[in-house]
C-alpha cells in the first residue's frame, strides 16, 4: 500500500513559518513512528495570485482533490487589499472548501492548564474548557445567491443572501450528532430563528434528525446572539455547538479567545468519504496570517501543528499518535515555553517559532 498523501498549501503571511514547524513533526513521524507520508507543496493565497494571477490556480485545485488531506497555512495580506473581489487570497480558501465540498468545519477550544492564566476571562470560568464548535462551512451567506454591489435607483445596494436546504442542515446536524456521541453527548444548535426564515428551517431540521435518529444525545437550541453571551459568561456548559457558516465563523474566535490565544486553536474541515474510505479533508490554524508580525519567528506554531494532530485523528484514523502530539504541546507548555502570543507584559523573554517547533519535536522524542 502507498503512503497516505498530504498536500502542503503553506500560503501568505505567517502561513510557510508556522508549516516549517509542521513539517518537523510529519518528518520526526516517518522517522521516529515509521509512519511516513507522501509530501507534495503548492501555492494558494496572494503568493499563488503573484505566480498565477489567481489565488487558487486549476493544477493545485486538482491536486487537493487527489490527496487525502490538504494542510493550509493561511492566506491574504495587505498587499492585497485592493485586488479586485474575485482573485483575493481569500478566494483560494473558499474555493477549496467549496470544490472539495468540506461542509464540516470542526473548531475544538480547549483550554490548556497552562493557560488557563491568559485567558482574559477569569480563570475558574475556562479552566478544563473543552468545546467543539462545529460550523457549515460550503453554503448560507457566503456563497448565497444573488450577491453583489448593485444599482438600485441613484445609489448602490450590497446584497448577500442567506440560504440553506434541508438537505444541507441535515447533513451538518448529523456530524455535529456524531461528534457528540464520541465526547460529552449534547450539542446546542444556534441560529437566529427569531427573525430569519433560514434560522427557522434550520432549528426544525437539527431537530427532526435529533429525533429520528438521535434521541440519546441531548439537543438544546439557543439564538446565537445569546450564545455568544453564553460562551463569555459560562463556556463550560458547552459540549458541542453547531451553527451555520458566518455565525459558525464569528463564534468560533470567540471561543479561540476563552482559550488565550487564536495561535493555539486548529480545525478541520471534512467532506463525504472517499473511495478510499477517508473524508475529503482539509487542515488549518483557525487564525490568519498575521502580516504585522510575517517574518519575525515571532509566530506561534502551535495551531497549525495541532492541526496536523487533527488530521492523524479524522483522517488516517490515529488517535494515538495525534494524543502524543497534543500531549507534547501540553508539556511545553507546562514546560513554561512561551511564544509571545502568550505572554503578558511583563518582561518575560519569548521563544521563537522555529524553537517552539524544536520543543514540541523534544517533547515528542521524549514520548517514545
Ligand atoms: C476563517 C476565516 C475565513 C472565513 C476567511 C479567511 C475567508 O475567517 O476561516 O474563519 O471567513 O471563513
Ligand atoms: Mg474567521
Amino acid at each position: 500500500m502507498s503512503n497516505p498523501s498530504l498536500l502542503i498549501l503553506p500560503g501568505d503571511g505567517i502561513g510557510p513559518e508556522v508549516m516549517a514547524e509542521v513539517v518537523k513533526i510529519i518528518d520526526w513521524f516517518g522517522v521516529k513512528r515509521g509512519i511516513a507520508f507522501d509530501v507534495s507543496t503548492d501555492l494558494v493565497g496572494g503568493c499563488a495570485y503573484d505566480k498565477h494571477g489567481v489565488p487558487l490556480h486549476d493544477d493545485t485545485m486538482a491536486k487537493a482533490q487527489e490527496v487525502d488531506a490538504v494542510l493550509l497555512g493561511a492566506v491574504g495580506g495587505p498587499a492585497y487589499d485592493d485586488l479586485d473581489f474575485s482573485v483575493k487570497p481569500e478566494r483560494g480558501l473558499l474555493r477549496l472548501r467549496k470544490e472539495m465540498d468540506l461542509f464540516a468545519n470542526l473548531r475544538p477550544a480547549q483550554c490548556f492548564d497552562a493557560l488557563a492564566d491568559f485567558s482574559s476571562l477569569k480563570k475558574d470560568i475556562v479552566a478544563g474548557l473543552d468545546i467543539m464548535i462545529v460550523r457549515e462551512l460550503t453554503s448560507g451567506v457566503y456563497f448565497g445567491e444573488p450577491r453583489g454591489i448593485f444599482k438600485e435607483g441613484n445609489e448602490r445596494v450590497g446584497i448577500n443572501t442567506q440560504r440553506y436546504t434541508e438537505s444541507e442542515i441535515d447533513r451538518i446536524a448529523r456530524a455535529a450528532f456524531e461528534l457528540a456521541r464520541k465526547r460529552g453527548n449534547k450539542v446546542c444548535s444556534m441560529e437566529k430563528a427569531n427573525v430569519m426564515e433560514s434560522g427557522i428551517l434550520w432549528r426544525e431540521v437539527v431537530q427532526k434528525v435529533h429525533d429520528e435518529d438521535y434521541a440519546d444525545v441531548e439537543l438544546s437550541h439557543m439564538y446565537a446572539d445569546n450564545g455568544a453571551m453564553q460562551l463569555v459568561r459560562a463556556p463550560k456548559q458547552f459540549d458541542v455547538i453547531v451553527t451555520d457558516n458566518l455565525f459558525g465563523d464569528i463564534l468560533s474566535d470567540c471561543a479561540a479567545m476563552l482559550t488565550g490565544s487564536l495561535g493555539m486553536l486548529p480545525s478541520a474541515s471534512l467532506g463525504a468519504p472517499m473511495a478510499n474510505g477517508r473524508p475529503k479533508a482539509m487542515y488549518e490554524p483557525v487564525h490568519g496570517s498575521a502580516p504585522d508580525i510575517t517574518g519575525q519567528g515571532k509566530a506561534n506554531p502551535i495551531a497549525c501543528i495541532l492541526s496536523f494532530a487533527m488530521a492523524l485523528r479524522y483522517s488516517f484514523d490515529m488517535g494515538d499518535e495525534a494524543t502524543r502530539v497534543e500531549k507534547a504541546v501540553e508539556k511545553v507548555l507546562a514546560d513554561g515555553l512561551r511564544t509571545a502570543d502568550l505572554l503578558g507584559n511583563d518582561g518575560e523573554t519569548p521563544i521563537s517559532t522555529t524553537e517552539m517547533g524544536d520543543a514540541i519535536v523534544a517533547a515528542l522524542d521524549a514520548s517514545l
